[in-house]
This record gives structure tokens, C-alpha cells and sequence, in this order.
């Protein structure tokens, strides 16, 4: 099989007049013959050959055999909580993005359905199984204290009990974990985040190697209609082309941020993937190919927060991560911001806990902003 990259560039082909992309499809619709008979396309919210070029190349980078795109992550995280129906309980792995949280305290007790929170994969056994679970949703590294949990492991735990699995991989990226091949139903991802990496556009994937699954993946597109539309496919397309390149700067500036400044007096605990205990580490390293671009830190006490992020000049505090820009932001009050207080301290997303996402600037000037914010707080 061809390389992530290449494959990122060339999986494909429908090139029309040796252009050297391929164009977009703006027709909201598309002529049918006489008899009644629907062609390929049909509808835009069906599908669409833009759409289809976008959702064919990241179903290679997954090494699935369906992908669906959405007009943003929780959308593709919605079509897969929404597979929770009625009487059935989500087990949901904590401390997960807000967006995700909302769903499952929001819409599933609307449906009448339930939600057990687990803060600790490593204990899970077939008695948490017990009220009707029909999934498990997890993130892997937890946004935002990056704690890692076995996903092969939850997979069988899982199967045997009769749910399915989903992994929000929206940190990591096919290019440095793929949950499907360790075990899990669905991947759902924001592409407003790594996928896309420019902070200009909002689009999710989900994927699938489960033709049930992906029909109703599908379905959730047709009927909800929250699909993406032709030219932010089209972008998607072309954005994800240099996800690998991206990442690995991205990466490598993180690896040697997080060096740099764990011993600074400023910094009390720092949090990134396998951060947490040895064994950790050691699942991380298993399943996944690097510890992506996101870390965390909880500010010491007597340091100002406010101080730090004003000081701050290449890094930008604002919500999101994966952009090639740097971004810092306050998961409490932020992408946690709907929370209990109660489930705030539970899960560990502690008041001076900052996540830091990691861009692709020059690592020198990184390193200086980030100190001299440090130094000010
Ligand atoms: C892990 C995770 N999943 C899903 C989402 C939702 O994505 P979107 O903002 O594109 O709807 C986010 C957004 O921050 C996220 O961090």
C-alpha cells in the first residue's frame, strides 16, 4: 500500500481535462433520464462528486471502507450518538470535548436514553455493561488533560457485551492512530481541526468498515442534512493533502515545547500523551505512531493567568487546535464550558489548566513567546 502522503494526494482520479485537481460540483441537482431511473448523483444532500472525491481520500487515510463528511465534528459526532436510541445507555469516557458532553446531558435524555460517565478505561468490566449499553464514545488522548486509554482492549470488552465503539480521533489524526484497525465501530472526526489545519474551515468525518453502520452514517447525512458542502469538500480535499507535513512539525515543536519548559517555576504539572503513568506510555506507544501537537499544563499557584495569555504574542487565545497557528485556551471556561462544576472536578479540568495547541511557526520564536508569557505571569 502507497504511503500516507500519497495516498492523501493521489487516492483520487476523476480529473477532467488533465486538470490536476479535481473540480468542484456546485449543481444542486443533476439530471435524471426519462424513466425515472436516478443516476449516480442525484441530490446534493444525497451525495455529490465533490464530496465524494473528499470522502474517498479520507476513507484511504482510515483504512475504511466508508466515510461520510458533515458540516462540522459534531455533526459526524452527532450521526454517531444519535445511534443511541431509546432505553439504550452510552458509556462515555470522560473528560470528553464539550460539544460531545452536551450531546450525551442534552439529546440522549431527550430521546430516552441514558449516559454513564467513565473517568478510567483501565477498570472497565462487563458489569458496566449491565443497563442496556449499546456504545462506548471515547476520545483518546482526553481533551484536554490528554489521558490515554486502550482501545483494543475496550473494543473486546465491548463486543462481547454486544456495543459498538466509537473513537472521537480528532487529536491524533489516521496519520498517527487508526481506531478502526485496533478494534473500534466508528471514527468520528473534526476536519475543523488537523484535517483542514487552517482555521478556516468547519467540516466532521465518520468512518466505518460496518456496512449497517454506514448506512446509517449515511442516513444521518440525507435526513438531518447537515452535509458539507461542494467547496469546503473541495478545500478539505486539497487541505489534507499536507496533513502528514503539517503534523510532523506541528508535532516536533510540541515535543520540544513541552522540554523546554516542565521545570519552568511557572509550570506546575504539564499533560500530554502517556504523561500519566508508564502504562500509559506504553499504550500509547502501541497504538498510536506519535503524541500528536496538543498538550496541557496547570498554571502554578500565585502565577496569573491573565497575565500569561496577555503576554503572549505568536500564541493566539482562542477555542480550536490543529491550525498551523499556535492557540492556548481555558478548557474550564472554554470547550468544557458547559460542564457542572461537579463534573469539572471529577474529570480533572482544573481552573488553571491551559491547553495548548501547537502550530507549525519557526520553534525559536515559539519557545521565546511562550517563556516570556511564563516569565510575565
Ligand atoms: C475532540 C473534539 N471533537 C469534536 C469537536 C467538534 O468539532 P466542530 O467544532 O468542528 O464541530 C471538537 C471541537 O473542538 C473537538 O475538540
Amino acid at each position: 500500500m502507497a504511503g500516507f502522503t500519497t495516498r492523501a494526494i493521489h487516492a483520487v482520479h476523476n480529473l477532467e481535462k488533465n486538470a490536476i485537481v479535481p473540480p468542484i460540483y456546485l449543481a444542486s441537482t443533476f439530471i435524471q433520464p426519462s424513466d425515472g431511473t436516478p443516476g449516480e448523483y442525484e441530490y446534493q444532500r444525497g451525495s455529490n462528486p465533490t464530496r465524494t472525491a473528499v470522502e474517498t481520500t479520507l476513507a484511504q487515510l482510515e483504512n475504511a471502507q466508508y466515510s461520510y463528511v458533515y458540516s462540522s465534528g459534531m455533526g459526524a459526532s452527532s450521526a454517531a450518538l444519535g445511534l443511541v436510541r431509546n432505553g439504550e445507555t452510552l458509556l462515555m469516557g470522560m473528560p470528553s470535548y464539550g460539544g460531545n458532553y452536551r450531546f450525551a446531558t442534552i439529546e440522549l435524555p431527550k430521546r430516552g436514553a441514558h449516559v454513564k460517565f467513565i473517568a478510567d478505561f483501565t477498570t472497565l468490566s462487563d458489569e458496566d455493561f449491565s443497563d442496556n449499553v449499546t456504545m462506548v464514545f471515547l476520545e483518546t488522548p482526553t481533551n484536554p488533560t490528554l489521558k490515554v486509554s486502550d482501545i483494543t482492549r475496550i473494543s473486546q470488552i465491548a463486543h462481547r457485551n454486544g456495543a459498538i465503539v466509537v473513537v472521537d480521533n480528532t487529536f491524533l489524526t489516521p496519520y498517527l492512530q487508526r481506531p478502526l484497525e485496533l478494534g473500534a465501530d466508528i471514527t468520528v472526526q473534526s476536519a475543523t481541526k488537523y484535517l483542514s489545519g487552517h482555521a478556516d474551515l468547519l467540516g466532521g468525518v465518520a468512518s466505518t468498515n460496518n456496512p449497517e453502520l454506514a448506512e446509517e452514517l449515511h442516513k444521518a447525512q440525507l435526513i438531518l442534512g447537515g452535509i458539507l458542502p461542494p467547496a469546503d469538500s473541495y478545500r478539505l480535499l486539497q487541505n489534507v493533502k499536507t496533513l502528514g507535513l503539517r503534523l510532523e512539525r506541528q508535532q516536533e515543536n510540541a515535543q520540544r515545547l513541552i522540554q523546554a519548559i516542565k521545570k519552568h517555576p511557572a509550570v506546575d504539572c504539564i499533560l500530554y500523551p502517556g504523561s500519566a503513568s508508564a502504562e500509559e506510555t506504553k499504550i500509547q506507544s502501541q497504538q498510536a505512531q506519535g503524541q500528536g501537537a496538543v498538550f496541557s499544563f496547570i498554571l502554578a499557584e500565585g502565577h496569573d493567568i491573565q497575565k500569561f495569555i496577555e503576554a503572549l504574542n505568536i500564541f493566539s487565545f482562542a477555542v480550536s487546535l490543529g491550525g498551523i497557528e499556535s492557540l492556548v485556551c481555558l478548557p474550564a471556561t472554554m470547550t468544557q464550558g458547559a460542564y457542572t462544576q461537579e463534573h469539572l472536578d471529577m474529570f480533572g479540568v482544573h481552573p488553571r489548566l491551559i491547553r495548548v495547541a501547537v502550530g507549525i511557526e519557526d520553534y525559536e520564536d515559539l519557545l521565546e513567546d511562550f517563556t516570556t508569557a511564563l516569565n510575565a505571569s
